[in-house]
């Protein structure tokens, strides 16, 4: 092997490892961020009891065993998933609503995607649940 196919091998290879875990998100690992304009989408549903009440019981239903009652996480041992799930709440509150309601839509990798079994309303019913859990930080 010449001294230039070397370095083109080497730079060849350098590239499809960086695409590989680019792809794999394991370089952006942390910024699973919904795209702006999603993200800028308002929550048309006001925060009432009745909206609470019918995203809290949806997300006993399909979100509880991987997110906790109270959406405040659970450790990896108890959900059997490869890592620990944050606190809903306070991610909310450095995101959007409008970020939820895609993430939700949309999931990725163990998160799945609910975009066929809710609808637009029932997600943002749950967005308005997990605001509410709010009161349940310092337990
Ligand atoms: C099979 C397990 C599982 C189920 C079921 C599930 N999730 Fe998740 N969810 C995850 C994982 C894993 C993540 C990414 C890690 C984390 O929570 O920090 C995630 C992430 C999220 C995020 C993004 C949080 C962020 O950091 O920006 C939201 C919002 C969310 N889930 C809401 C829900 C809702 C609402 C439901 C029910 C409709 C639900 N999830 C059901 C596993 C699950």
């Amino acid at each position: 092997m010449t001294k230039t196919s070397l370095f083109k091998t080497i730079i060849i290879s350098m590239s499809i490892s960086f695409f590989l875990a680019f792809q794999s998100g394991y370089i952006f690992a942390h910024s699973w961020e919904a795209p702006k304009k999603e993200a800028q989408r308002n929550n048309p549903t006001p925060f009432t009891p009745k909206s609470i009440n019918n995203g809290k019981t949806i997300f006993i239903e399909l979100c509880s065993h991987c997110h906790g009652e109270s959406a405040t996480g659970l450790k990896s041992e108890e959900t059997g998933l490869e890592k620990n799930t944050g606190n809903l709440y306070k991610r909310l509150m450095s995101h959007s609503d409008g970020d939820f309601f895609w993430k939700i839509r949309n999931g990725k990798g163990e998160m799945p995607s609910f975009a066929d079994e809710l609808n637009e309303n029932q997600i943002w019913d749950v967005i308005n649940y997990i605001k509410s859990t709010g009161n349940k930080l310092e337990e």
